[in-house]
């Protein structure tokens, strides 16, 4: 079956449906999502959204908060670019009906790790969900708007891959319908990849299911450029119980007082950091994970008992409720918490306004490396950075798609010899050996020999995996653990290239920083498929 449209975008988060409104002004836009419509990390967003709307702010602070944030490794025009254009951001989201909490008519501004200022609006700890309560509604009414669930995107479709000349472009995409288990060709004048993040490549993480790095994989299999993939950004604080799976504990508690303990009742960060709880996270995690290591304990405590039980119940919600319901009240009792993996701060390179190096595609949302994080992302500048880049991406692919040619015919998906998948159990156990081994070699402190012993088990899968996937019937699951293998591929290569330590990556056999690797690391496709790195200067 085939599809044509003006625009597609692959992703229903903030960046994805954002972009999908804009686009639907000028065209005929189908949204595809992998799952329900609710099933992206934006959804799962506790903390807020970071931008200048208080005097007691500047956007200079901001500036540099992000900067030193990102250690080095920010593109400051973008870094610029981006604060200034948050005030409009928070305009626009208001205008589609976002409701940010207030106090005597002014907002209620919120702080997190690495911000020298309150400067993060919020809907309780339910940010994420009241965007996306917003946006979905508008989408539903939006006629020149198609939204598509449980479809997840195969491959990006260039004119190189069909034969169809030498000036490479995105034509659209093959998505598989889970349902049917039919794929469809996707013809699109201009395609977003707005799908999120890959936190499932790690056994352990903060994110939703769907978060296997699907755009960074299929961006990079079309020839797109991916920059800085050892960037991920492990949160400091996850629920530790064995029935919470993937559960934040927001940033925002230590904004509002929590203190990290070990079991003793000692103070964790005192002394590590001026900015105390507060420092930026890969200091929070690092400190935590060597704790844990040193003491041999599972856990460090979360505690928020000193403050008013009224203003915890009332300001954390669904955190307070989801304790709860596991025996921990939080008023009363310190939250067991470990990190976990949460923000890839590397994905497709795109500039300011989200276009690729690839004509014809634009990134925005997570799975974009637009150069506002750096080697480290500041907290709740990830909704800020979706809501702006989405803006202007949906604006460049309205110019794009205004003087390009159409689209030449896309050959239909050609499922081979396929039979059906008989060993799913494979499928699964690869999936569990890949994330365990990124957990336990490519985490948040690496060194050079755990490095190798990753990339030799990830290859080892790569294999297994291409030829199960050439060899079956196209399932939901081989799709994402292929993608998954590509994006664990990409982080091992990205970190075993950079010979330093900085930001999110901490690397024992080169613990120090060093100005000849204040660069991006940037990936490219190479023959058969093999991961080409360079030293890359701003796309
Ligand atoms: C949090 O609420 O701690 C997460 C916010 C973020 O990752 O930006």
């Amino acid at each position: 079956m085939a599809v044509d449209c003006d625009f597609l975008v692959l992703g229903s988060g903030l960046a994805g449906l954002n972009a999908g409104l804009r686009l639907a002004e000028h065209g005929r836009v189908v949204v595809v999502t992998k799952r329900g419509l609710f099933e992206t990390a934006t959804n799962n967003a506790q903390g807020g959204i970071a931008a200048v709307t208080s005097d007691a702010d500047s956007t200079e602070a901001h500036v540099n908060d992000t900067l030193t944030a990102g250690a080095g490794l920010c593109r400051e025009d973008v870094v610029r670019s981006i604060i200034a254009d948050g005030a409009n951001a928070i305009e626009r989201l208001v205008s589609l009906g976002v409701k940010f909490d207030q106090t005597a008519g002014e907002y209620d501004l919120t702080r997190e790790g690495g911000h020298s200022a309150r400067r993060i609006l919020h809907a309780k700890d339910l940010t994420g969900r009241e965007l996306m309560r917003a946006l979905t509604y508008h989408a539903a009414a939006q006629s020149n708007l198609t939204l598509l669930t449980d479809h997840i995107a195969v491959d990006l479709v260039t004119s190189r891959r069909i034969g169809r000349g030498s000036d490479d472009r995105c034509l659209g995409a093959y998505v598989l319908d889970s349902q049917s288990g039919n794929v469809i060709t996707f013809r699109s004048k201009a395609t977003l990849v707005a799908t999120g993040g890959a936190g499932k490549t790690y056994l352990y993480t903060s994110n939703p299911d769907v978060a296997t790095g699907g755009g960074v994989a299929m961006a990079f299999r079309a020839g797109a450029a991916i920059a800085n993939m050892e960037f991920f950004q492990f949160h400091p604080t996850c629920l530790f119980h064995p029935q919470a799976k993937s559960f934040l504990i927001s940033e925002s508690l230590r904004g509002e007082g929590a203190v990290l303990r070990r079991k003793d009742g000692s103070r964790l960060m005192r002394g590590v950091h001026p900015l105390g709880d507060l420092a930026p996270r890969d200091i929070v995690a690092r400190a935590i994970d060597q704790d844990l290591k040193r003491t041999g304990d599972d856990f460090v405590l979360l505690d928020m008992t000193h403050r008013d039980p009224a203003f915890v119940a009332t300001r954390f919600p669904n955190i307070h409720t989801a304790c709860l319901a596991l025996g921990i009240d939080m008023t009363k009792m310190p939250i067991p918490v470990v990190p976990a993996a949460h923000y890839a701060c590397g994905g497709i390179r795109t500039d300011a306004t989200g276009a690729t190096n690839l004509a014809g595609l634009w990134a925005a949302g997570e799975t974009a490396c637009t150069g506002l994080h750096g080697a480290n992302r500041l907290a709740s500048n990830s909704l800020l950075e979706a809501a702006v880049i989405s803006e202007r991406a949906a604006r460049s692919m309205v110019e794009f798609a205004t003087g390009a040619e159409e689209p030449p015919p896309i050959p239909e998906w050609d499922p081979g010899n396929a039979a059906d998948p008989d060993e799913m159990v494979v499928v699964s156990h690869n999936w569990d050996e890949l994330r365990r081994a990124m957990w336990n070699y490519v985490g948040i402190v690496r060194s050079d020999k755990r490095l190798e012993r990753a990339a030799r088990r990830i290859n080892a899968l790569r294999e297994e995996i291409h030829e199960y996937y050439w060899n079956f019937k196209l399932t939901h699951n081989l799709v994402e653990l292929r993608n998954i293998a590509t994006v664990a591929q990409l982080i091992i290569a990205s970190a075993s290239h950079r010979r330093e330590s900085r930001g999110l990556h901490y690397n024992t056999s080169t613990p120090e920083t060093s100005d000849a690797w204040c660069h991006d690391t940037v990936a490219h496709r190479g023959i058969n498929g093999t991961i080409v790195l360079d030293d890359g200067s701003p796309a």
